[in-house]
This record gives C-alpha cells, sequence and structure tokens, in this order.
C-alpha cells in the first residue's frame, strides 16, 4: 500500500467520524517541491516548481442546512460556519479572521477557500449548499512542501465540483491564494497553488507570474536514470513570519527606487545603475531576483536543449544567490546543498520559503543512498538533528480520486 493511498482512507474515516455517512467524493491536491525561481513569484518573474507525489485529500460532501464544516488530522474538533458568513468572515483586512480568532489559523486554509472560490465564481451565498470537508495529508509538514497549497488545491477541487462553480485550475490556483493571502494574512506568492494543482508526471510547471502563462517542462527524470532527492533539514520556517515579509518589502522598495512596476522589469543590464542607487541589502535583494528570473529561463532552455544533466550548475548558483544575495538560507540548507555536492550530486539548493525546510538534490538513481547518507553524516558532524531524504516525484496535480 502506498503512502497516499493511506491519508486517503485516512480523510475517508475522518468523514465517517465526522458525519456517520460517506463522502459524495474525494478530491486531492499535491505537494510542491520548486526546481529553480525562489522569491521570484512575488516579484512577477518566473518560478519552475513541480507537484510531488506526497498529496492532501478531502474527503465532501453537501449538507442540507447552509453550513460549512471542516475538520483535519492535523488538528483536533470540527469547525463549523454558516455559508452566509463566509464575506463578513473572510472579507474584511487580511488575516483579521485569524487574528480575532473567529477562526482557528488551520481551518482558515479550507474555509478561506471556499470563500475565494465562490467570489471568484461570481456566486452569492445564497446560492450553494452547506458541506462537510474531511482533510488528510501525507505531505510532510514544516519541509518547506507546501502542505497548505495542496489544502487549499484539494477543498477548491472539491468545492469546484459540489458547488459546480466552473473554475478553470488556474482560478482555483488564484483562489487558493487569495485565501493563503486574505483570509490566513500570509503574503504568499502563486507559485505553490499553480504547482499544487496543475503539475503533470516527471514534468516541472514553468509559471510567468506576471501573465499567469504557464507550460508543462518536460524534466526526462526518468529517462536519463536521474532522481530528485529531498533533505528536509526539519529546521522550521514560518511563512508569515518576518523574513519573508521583510524579503518582499525590500524587492518593493527596490522596484519603487528603480521605478519600476516590479523586479520583473529590471535586467542583468540594470545592475550597475540599481548598484549605484540603493543601499548594499537591497541591491543585493535585487540581484537575486533579476538574476534568479534569467537562471530559470536558462533552466529550461537548458532542459530543452540538453536534457537534465545540464542544470547543475544553475541549481548551484541560485542556491548560492539565496544564501549570499538573498539571505534566506540557514546553516543547516547549507550543509545539506554541500554534503549532496560533495557526494556526486549533479546539483542542488535549498527549495521554497527558506529560513528551514527543505534541499533539493538532482542524482543519480544509482547515488540516492550515497547523497542521502553523506548529508546524515555531515549533519551528526556538525551536531544537527538528523535530517530526512526522501525522494521526490514530479507527480500530477489536483483531482478527483473517487
Ligand atoms: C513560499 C511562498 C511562494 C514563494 C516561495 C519562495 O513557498 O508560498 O509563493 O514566494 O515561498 O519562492
Amino acid at each position: 500500500m502506498t503512502a497516499s493511498h493511506t491519508a486517503l482512507q485516512d480523510a475517508a474515516q475522518l468523514f465517517a467520524e465526522l458525519t456517520g455517512d460517506r463522502p459524495e467524493g474525494i478530491w486531492s491536491s499535491a505537494g510542491r517541491a520548486n526546481l529553480i525561481g525562489e522569491h521570484t513569484d512575488y516579484n512577477e518573474g518566473f518560478v519552475l516548481p513541480f507537484a510531488i507525489q506526497y498529496r492532501t485529500y478531502a474527503a465532501a460532501r453537501i449538507r442540507q442546512d447552509g453550513v460549512l464544516r471542516v475538520a483535519s488530522t492535523f488538528a483536533p474538533g470540527a469547525v463549523e460556519l454558516p455559508v452566509a458568513e463566509l464575506v463578513s468572515t473572510f472579507g474584511g483586512s487580511a488575516g483579521a479572521a485569524v487574528a480575532s480568532r473567529a477562526v482557528p489559523e488551520w481551518a482558515a486554509y479550507p474555509l478561506g477557500v471556499a470563500w475565494a472560490a465562490l467570489t471568484a465564481a461570481g456566486r452569492s451565498e445564497a446560492d450553494v449548499p452547506g458541506v462537510d470537508i474531511a482533510i488528510a495529508s501525507d505531505v510532510p509538514v514544516g519541509a518547506g512542501l507546501s502542505s497548505s497549497a495542496a489544502i487549499e488545491g484539494s477543498v477548491a477541487a472539491a468545492l469546484n465540483d459540489l458547488w459546480r462553480l466552473d473554475l478553470a485550475p488556474l482560478d482555483l490556483a488564484k483562489a487558493g491564494r487569495r485565501a493563503e493571502n486574505e483570509a490566513v494574512g500570509a503574503p504568499t506568492g502563486i507559485m505553490d497553488q499553480v504547482s499544487s494543482i496543475m503539475g503533470r508526471a516527471d514534468a516541472a510547471t514553468f509559471l510567468d507570474c506576471r501573465t499567469l502563462e504557464t507550460r508543462s517542462v518536460d524534466l526526462g527524470l526518468e529517462r536519463e536514470g536521474l532522481v530528485l532527492l529531498a533533505i528536509d533539514t526539519r529546521v522550521e520556517h514560518a511563512h508569515a513570519s518576518g523574513g519573508y515579509r521583510d524579503r518582499r518589502a525590500a524587492c518593493e522598495r527596490g522596484a519603487a527606487a528603480l521605478g519600476v512596476p516590479s523586479l520583473r522589469d529590471v535586467t542583468g543590464a540594470d545592475l550597475d545603475r540599481a548598484r549605484d542607487l540603493l543601499d548594499d541589502v537591497t541591491f543585493r535583494r535585487v540581484r537575486h531576483i533579476v538574476t534568479e528570473n534569467q537562471r530559470v529561463l536558462d533552466t529550461v532552455a537548458a532542459l530543452a536543449a540538453a536534457g537534465p544533466r545540464a542544470i547543475g550548475e544553475l541549481l548551484v548558483a541560485s542556491h548560492a544567490s539565496m544564501r549570499d544575495d538573498f539571505e534566506i538560507s540557514v546553516p543547516e540548507l547549507d550543509t545539506a546543498v554541500e554534503a549532496a555536492l560533495e557526494a556526486g550530486a549533479i546539483g542542488a539548493r535549498m527549495t521554497g520559503g527558506g529560513f528551514g525546510g527543505s534541499a533539493v538534490a538532482l542524482v543519480e538513481a544509482s547515488a540516492v543512498d550515497a547523497v542521502a547518507d553523506a548529508a546524515v553524516r555531515a549533519f551528526a558532524d556538525r551536531g544537527y538533528t538528523a535530517p530526512h531524504a526522501f525522494t521526490v516525484l514530479p507527480s500530477e496535480g489536483a483531482r478527483r480520486d473517487s
């Protein structure tokens, strides 16, 4: 039995405990890892993430009393909110429902998605019935692999069907981001939701975060006998907290000082002028975004021209830029990347928001154990808590499972 099969059953079982009934269906969406393109999404730049085989499942069924009820294996107890109160609960200032404790934070993800999806579809609260939703997941939490986007994607897919909202996958991703930004109050970009919902097997999703155009990019890992290994440092990251907000603010400051709407509009040729205009820290934040955007484009080109073995240096350069210019790495992530490279990985970099979470390494299938062991040894040498290393398989995004 695969791990994801268990999470699906957990969702069905939790649903049965909640309602004494069977769900009408079970929907799921994937966790994600980012191959390259970090912190570029909210700068209207480019990203190249992929959905992974770990998934979150939402077992759901319509109920007749107009109440939304959500339960999750993440937290004890169910949370109820009348559909008629979605707009008044989440339509105010960002994160207010959570800050005022009207809704526990974990429940703001699924309930916020209900609000955002309903609004996106232009439907009114009176138009749709209540729903029971039970959520279970095997996406590692706190590993920087977007367990939250997987929740959003699974619930969005469920409500899209049950409420007949007729939203396209990209609209579901937007609803997920809106829930995260406005209901939960975390100022993230749209990469995670697009990746979770729109992923394909053995492919990454190239996303232009300005136009929101997506393209599935063949990774060719299977063909080439390569594997992506996640090394979870088990250092906890906290999105809504300081570091992410600070970086976002620095990027906005840089764009304003350079007189452009977003850092998407700055190119390598502008960096000399940027160095003159900006203080050192802001300049390095800007340089990371500008060079990272170019590395994403170069990665897509290298994959097409020469296959996955050709992207190692780009991954390594991306990590160096995050470590030195954007300053979002931590010693554990640097150790994971260095150990992986010393043990023969083709490339490696931290993935996700930073300040902890996971690194990803591109390795020969035959070298997976050697690279994982090297990371474990390097952590032990430095007295760090042992990391978890596991392969991440580029997988399909949101779907109905039953
Ligand atoms: C988090 C956010 C994303 C993105 C990454 C950094 O995962 O949710 O929107 O900004 O960090 O690339």
